[in-house]
């Protein structure tokens, strides 16, 4: 059977969960595509992580040229976050003609054009599914199935870490910052959950579903950006009052060749679908001229759950060598 290389670039959170997926489901996956997926190398100092995840300890390397100009490699997961050194390693491996799959995005979002240019310019692919909604399939989604549609609105939950925060505020009446420790602790928040909590991480996202659903590429330091720090029990009380939820709400509508976007946080009618989208659950709902309105739902953070749409962009890729 023919192996496929991949080199991982970050055992984290969704590098260790994109592995530990690798390993459990390789019989099914093998079965499926019909060819070995073998993780060559990962660029991992910590080797505590490398151990726990069962890894030969010659795997790990603290060099990026081992994975990004190996010859034997057929494509990069590039799980470090952050817009660099990501976006240059990227680049590189699709450069030296390999594709790239990756979960980043900040990164994704920032170098949105250059990393897609490279991958047509060298014949390869740069996928990024995991970069918004988590393990929901929402862009290979927007990009195949919904295809040919005009979208023309798009609005949705986008970020784990502040719907399990509000959530935990709303329904138990817990504490902002000890929720905050705890999402960390699950492995939802960023490394800097500033990102997090003023809404930066969704406007990255955003930015992301902007380019896709409508051909226009707004960076995200562009979109008017409000993040849930200074939500206060009072806040969530009087939206109680009214019946509603507060939720962080990314939102942007396509009107002619306007597009107005925004995200914020903004009370929800209980009777409304979003409203029921709780923890770290992430919706994104799409209005398309022909589909009408499409609501996904799902996990938007966590291990396994941004593993499974890195796993699916690998062996979508793998299939196609
Ligand atoms: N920190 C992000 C979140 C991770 O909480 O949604 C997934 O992008």
């Amino acid at each position: 059977m023919e192996t496929v290389k991949i080199g991982i670039l970050g055992l984290g959170t969704v590098g260790g969960g994109t592995y530990q997926i690798l390993e459990m489901n390789k019989e099914t996956i093998e079965k499926r595509i019909q060819k070995q997926i073998e993780v060559v190398k990962v660029l991992e100092k910590n080797m505590e992580r490398v151990k726990a995840l069962g890894l030969p300890e010659s795997c790990a390397t603290t060099n990026p040229d081992e994975i990004l100009c190996c010859p034997e490699i057929d494509i990069v997961v590039e799980a470090l976050g952050g817009i660099e050194p990501s976006s240059t390693f990227m680049l590189t491996a699709l450069n030296n003609g390999k594709s790239v799959v990756t979960p980043n995005k900040a990164a994704v979002a920032a170098n949105y054009a250059e990393l897609r240019e490279a991958a047509v310019k060298n014949d390869v692919e740069f996928r990024f599914e995991a970069s918004v909604g988590g393990g929901i399939p929402a862009l290979t989604a927007i990009q195949e199935a919904l295809c040919g549609n005009e979208f023309t609105e798009v609005m949705g939950i986008l970020n784990g870490t502040t719907n399990y925060i509000l959530t935990k505020m709303t329904d138990l009446g817990l504490n902002y910052d000890d929720v905050l420790k705890d999402a960390q602790a699950k492995g939802f928040a960023e490394a800097d959950p500033t990102a997090d909590v003023e809404g930066i991480d969704v406007a990255n996202k955003l930015s992301i579903l902007m380019a896709l659903a409508f051909d226009k590429y707004v960076p995200p330091t562009e979109i008017p950006t409000v993040g849930i720090s200074k939500i206060t029990m009072d806040d969530i009380e009087a939206a109680k009052e009214k019946h509603c939820k507060i939720k962080l709400i990314a939102h942007a509508k396509k009107d002619g060749d306007e597009v107005s976007y925004s995200v914020k946080p903004m009370e929800i009618d209980e009777t409304h679908p979003l409203a029921g989208v709780s923890n770290e659950f992430n919706a994104i709902y799409i209005t398309g001229n022909a589909v009408d309105e499409v609501m996904f739902y799902g996990k938007g953070a966590g291990a396994l759950p941004t593993g499974s749409a890195v796993v699916g962009d690998i062996l979508a890729i793998a299939k196609a060598l």
